[in-house]
């Protein structure tokens, strides 16, 4: 295959003699409890994927012995003004953040970990030298582990649009009348949650979900054969990726324009500070991912890209440069590119993040100059271009909110002097605990109604879905859906 050949070639121009100055990690959280079951866990298991990936990003950037350490970077005690971890409020993500960080900088024991004070007495850091890293706020997103859709999250009024019009798009209405045959023999494998007509293409992401989940904790659960939790998989990532973009409708992937703005800005600060902060490390959902993919052209690149991104999945971008980087030269933005990397899943040094051409145009690392350009035609960083983009005009909105101080800047997460709650910095505090706005998807609504009616998920045991075969299909419907109080 084309992109396979392309791969290889990307691979062996990494060379070792170049230097990296800075990266940007934007992770999907670990395994959790489902989405039909709110609120989302971090389970034990995704604890264990963050806490691999952050030790494999630790071995990849910040260890003394890193394959590509970051110039400049502390080795083992974290120096807080080099590091800049986020997350939207939310159980899942703000968990998994915490745990990404420990893998980084895990405890750095007796010795490092100790201080001698003024009266000679040595004080140990507890728990082994455990270093605390904050974690900043994303203030849009909040909660989005717990909604069905993401995009209910973004408050972004014209994106709510363009993703509630993928329902009335050709694409949906063949597919959705394509697999009704296909659902309704799913239906009992979920009756217990979803009603009948409630299993349909319609809440493809929902129903795979929960025997995603299933598939992984639950040994009594009744599951569908390979093929057939195959194809659930492939409608699940069919709907979410027409959820998340749309290439005449740009808007629809807002939230992969804001991460790209904030990437670009990030990066943008490694570059001016001369290496001041070095790391920036994102929490974020894999619908902002996949946003990203098709706004990015990264499909052209491999057709993957169309599937949702594993749990613990990774995006990476790394500057990097070949000129001379020492205490006294910083190299100017000219010699600077960058080289975009994807991993799949849990990252550790047995399946490393592979690089990726960006934009579609088969060549990396891009020079700084192409890639900000590049991504100039699709981010938005500042809320005045989120207004216009999302058609919103009251409340931050409203042309007195939009002329007063800060209107023009960055979006997303907040500086440490943002944390004063006035306006500057825009979208981040405006569109804080916003989730409301998400029942304006019909997806969303009528799997809210489900949890009152329902009360809780319910999955159909194996003995039992042997007791209704048995019993004929007859009497399937209705015995399923369990109404608890
Ligand atoms: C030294 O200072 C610490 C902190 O003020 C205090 O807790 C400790 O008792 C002092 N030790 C001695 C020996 O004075
Ligand atoms: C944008 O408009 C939508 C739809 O009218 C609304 O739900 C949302 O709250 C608005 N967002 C902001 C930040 O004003
Ligand atoms: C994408 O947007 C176009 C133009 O608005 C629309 O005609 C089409 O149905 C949309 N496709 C999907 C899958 O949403
Ligand atoms: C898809 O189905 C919806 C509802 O039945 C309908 O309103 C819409 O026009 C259909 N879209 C297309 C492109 O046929
Ligand atoms: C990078 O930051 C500098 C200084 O803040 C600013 O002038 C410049 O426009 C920024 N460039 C990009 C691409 O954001
Ligand atoms: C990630 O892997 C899953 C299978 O585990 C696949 O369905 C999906 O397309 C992949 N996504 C990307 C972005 O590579
Ligand atoms: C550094 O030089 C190597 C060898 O010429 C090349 O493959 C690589 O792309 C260069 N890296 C940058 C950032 O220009
Ligand atoms: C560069 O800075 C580091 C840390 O500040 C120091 O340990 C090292 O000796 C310096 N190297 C030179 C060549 O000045
Ligand atoms: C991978 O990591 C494990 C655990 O940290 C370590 O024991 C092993 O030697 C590493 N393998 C390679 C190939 O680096
Ligand atoms: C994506 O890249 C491919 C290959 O370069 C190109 O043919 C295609 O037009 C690009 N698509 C978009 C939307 O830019
Ligand atoms: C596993 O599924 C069965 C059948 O739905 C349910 O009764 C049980 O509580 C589940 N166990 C766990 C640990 O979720």
């Amino acid at each position: 295959m084309r992109s396979s050949i392309l791969l290889a070639s990307l691979a062996s121009s990494t060379v070792s003699a170049e230097t990296v100055l800075g990266a940007y990690i934007f992770s999907r959280h670990g395994d959790r409890t489902a989405k039909s079951t709110p609120p989302t866990e971090l389970t034990d298991l995704g604890y264990q994927e963050i806490f691999t990936s952050g030790s494999y990003y630790r071995s990849r950037y910040v260890a003394s012995d890193a394959s590509r350490r970051i110039h400049g970077i502390a080795p083992d005690i974290v120096k807080l003004s080099q590091i800049t971890a986020s997350a939207p409020v939310d159980n899942v993500l703000q968990a998994s953040g915490i745990g990404f960080l420990q893998g980084l900088y895990p405890p750095v024991g007796e010795t490092l970990g100790s201080q001698t004070l003024r009266n000679s007495t040595v004080i140990q850091a507890p728990m082994n030298g455990y270093q605390l890293l904050p974690l900043q706020v994303v203030q849009n997103g909040a909660n989005s582990e717990d909604a069905a859709w993401l995009q209910g999250a973004t408050n972004c009024a014209n994106a709510q649009i363009s993703s509630n019009d993928y329902f009335r798009s050709s694409e949906y209405n063949d597919t959705l009348a394509r697999t009704k045959e296909f659902y309704a023999n799913m239906h009992p494998y979920v009756e217990r949650t979803f009603a009948e007509d409630q299993t349909s293409f319609k809440n493809a992401y929902t129903i795979w979900d929960l025997l995603n989940v299933a598939s992984i904790h639950n040994a009594s659960v009744a599951l569908p054969d390979d093929a057939d939790f195959f194809q659930l998989r492939t409608l699940a990532d069919q709907h979410e990726y027409g959820l998340a973009y749309n290439a005449s409708e740009p808007i629809r992937a807002v939230t992969g324009s804001i991460i790209a703005a904030e990437v670009t800005d990030a990066l943008n600060g490694t570059i001016t500070g001369k290496g001041k902060n070095v790391l920036n490390i994102q929490f974020g959902a894999y619908a902002g991912m996949l946003s990203y993919f098709g706004l990015a052209n990264l499909t052209a690149a491999s057709t993957d890209f169309y599937g949702v991104p594993d749990y613990a999945s990774s995006l990476v971008w790394e500057l990097v440069t070949n000129a001379t980087v020492s205490n006294t030269s910083y190299p100017t933005a000219d010699d600077i590119s960058v080289r975009f990397f994807f991993h799949n899943g849990t990252t550790s040094n047995i399946s490393e993040p592979v690089e990726f051409p960006l934009f579609g145009t088969g060549r990396s690392p891009l020079p700084w100059s192409e890639f900000v350009a590049s991504t100039a035609k699709f981010s938005i960083g500042t809320q005045a271009e989120w207004c216009s983009a999302c058609g919103n005009s009251t409340g931050v909105c409203s042309p007195a909110a939009l002329g007063g101080e800060g209107a023009s800047g960055a979006l997303g997460t907040s500086s440490s002097d943002d944390s004063s709650g006035g306006h500057k910095g825009g979208i981040s505090k405006a569109v804080a605990g916003v989730i409301g706005a998400m029942v304006t998807l019909g997806v969303i609504l009528g799997l809210e109604i489900l949890f009152f009616t329902v009360g809780g998920f319910r999955l159909v045991s194996k003995k039992r879905l042997a007791r209704n075969a048995s019993n004929g299909s007859g009497d399937m419907s209705g015995s399923g859906v369990e109404t608890k109080a």
